[in-house]
């Protein structure tokens, strides 16, 4: 029995026996490269639901199982005992470091966690009310600006060189826009603070007193900033390979995975999250919206449920509902949305709808809630999503670059517009 599938065009009869390659772990996928050149056909698969987009080695997930591994190790185990500092190395270098491996690695990020001087003012060219992500998209692509000439994304020392910049310089963006909007100094990295604390540091010190940040809350941003490293081919990683694959400047590479993250079909349902929960109020209410999300006519839909790839848990979600019930215990918050996200989570999964559809929560459902619980204004949950994907991105990213079928991304289409007519002059149309 051979590795292939045969396609038999039943017009002409045609066949193509096009081969069938299995991975580590995951559905075989079919080699249609010849579909084309062989029986003049193209597939159509709108949203890509079952279309691989490139061989990776990076994360691998199991949506009917809920399983979530980078590098091979299961995302329950980097959780519990690694950081995220460690998980970028894991990420980019496909191996746990060593302690020697993991110094440099640290060091070599601390030498990239200042931005040029001149980089501050793209901020205050900003509406007061513009959102952060909007900012950041358009700061990140500045940043490309300082490197431009310098970066040769063929040259492996440079890639490698792209992404400590971008790792050790997101936090730095990202916390800018928190400034900027609350109208307070930036302030500059300080080396001697750990990733999670030198962002908490740039981001909420006040120059008129001491900060010293709660363990608690640097463990919840560790624990957030792992969970958000990396996930396969979703929208902004895709979107992120698209634009490498043009051989576009990495940096503005980042800032189109940070434009497409900002849909809150995507990173940007965090945030829309905590909306719908605020707009929800009391549990008493969370009938009349799970309602609306099944109703057609109805364009609502329950955000932070539902998942392209996970119809079984979300295991990020699992752990992030754990870690907030923990971290409201510990800092003793009492915050009523969270009992009005877990009613509203208990009768979803109850309802046929959702049992059906499979619909259950993601990763965005109970994140807000501990960015809110740490005191984060909405509008910067997917910025901190992005500050974490960055890692992911810049793996796919170099991954793609090294990739021995690298070729410009570029999609076909089924064309159904109208068939060829001729030009009308003005004076002549109706
Ligand atoms: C992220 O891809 C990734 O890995 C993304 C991500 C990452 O780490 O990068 O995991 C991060 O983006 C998580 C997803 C965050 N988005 C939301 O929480 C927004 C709400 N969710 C939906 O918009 C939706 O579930 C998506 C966008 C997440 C998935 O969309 P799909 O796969 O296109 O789902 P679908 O439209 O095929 O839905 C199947 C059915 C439909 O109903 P029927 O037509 O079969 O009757 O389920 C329904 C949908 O209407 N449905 C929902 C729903 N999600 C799907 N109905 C109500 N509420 C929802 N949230």
């Amino acid at each position: 029995m051979s590795d292939t599938v045969t396609i038999t065009d039943n017009r002409t009869g045609k066949q193509l026996e096009c081969p069938v390659i299995q991975g580590t772990y995951g559905q075989p996928v079919i080699d249609t490269k010849l579909l084309h050149k062989e029986l003049g056909m193209f597939t159509l698969d709108p949203g890509f639901s079952t279309t691989s987009s490139c061989r990776s080695a990076i994360t691998y997930l199991d949506g009917e199982k809920g399983v979530l591994m980078h590098r091979g190790y299961p995302i329950e185990q980097l959780a519990e005992n690694s950081n995220y500092l460690e998980v970028c190395y894991l990420l980019i270098h496909g191996e746990l470091p060593s302690q020697v491996q993991m110094d440099e690695w640290e060091n070599a990020i601390k030498m990239h966690t200042m931005t040029h001087e001149h980089l501050s003012r793209f901020y205050t060219g900003y509406r007061y009310d513009a959102h952060p992500m909007s900012i950041m998209a358009g700061v990140v692509s500045a940043v490309a600006s300082y490197y431009h000439d310098a970066t040769d994304i063929r040259n492996p020392e440079h890639r490698l060189m792209t992404a400590k910049r971008v790792i050790g310089k997101m936090p730095n963006l990202a916390s800018k826009c928190y400034r900027f909007a609350s109208g307070l100094p930036f302030v500059y990295p300080h080396n001697s603070l750990g990733f999670v604390e030198n962002f908490m540091h740039m981001t909420f010190s006040r120059p008129s007193e001491d900060y010293e940040p709660l363990p608690a809350a640097i463990r919840a941003l560790e624990l957030l900033f792992i969970l958000h490293a990396d996930h396969e081919q979703n929208a902004s990683t895709s979107t992120v390979r698209l634009a490498g694959s043009a051989e576009s400047n990495p940096f503005a590479c980042i800032a189109a995975g940070i434009a497409t993250l900002w849909g809150k079909a995507h990173g940007g349902a965090n945030e829309a999250v905590i909306q719908m929960l605020e707009e929800i109020g009391d549990a008493s209410k969370i009938q009349k919206f799970i309602d609306r999300a099944k109703d057609k006519n109805d364009p609502f839909r329950l955000m932070g449920f539902g998942h392209r790839v996970y119809k079984n848990h979300d295991p990020r979600a699992t752990i992030i509902r754990q870690a907030c019930h923990e971290l409201l215990k510990e800092l003793d918050v009492n915050l009523p949305m969270f009992e009005v996200a877990m009613e509203l989570e208990r009768i979803a999964l109850e309802d046929d709808y959702f049992i059906e559809r499979k619909l259950y929560p993601n990763v965005d459902f109970y994140s807000g809630l501990i960015y809110q619980a740490l005191k984060i204004p909405s509008a910067m949950f997917t910025v901190m999503f992005a500050l974490a994907r960055s890692a992911g991105w810049m793996a796919q990213w170099m991954e793609l670059m090294e990739d021995e079928d690298f070729r410009i991304g570029r999609p076909r289409q089924l064309y159904i517009g109208p068939a060829k007519r001729d030009y009308v002059d003005i004076s002549q149309r109706s």
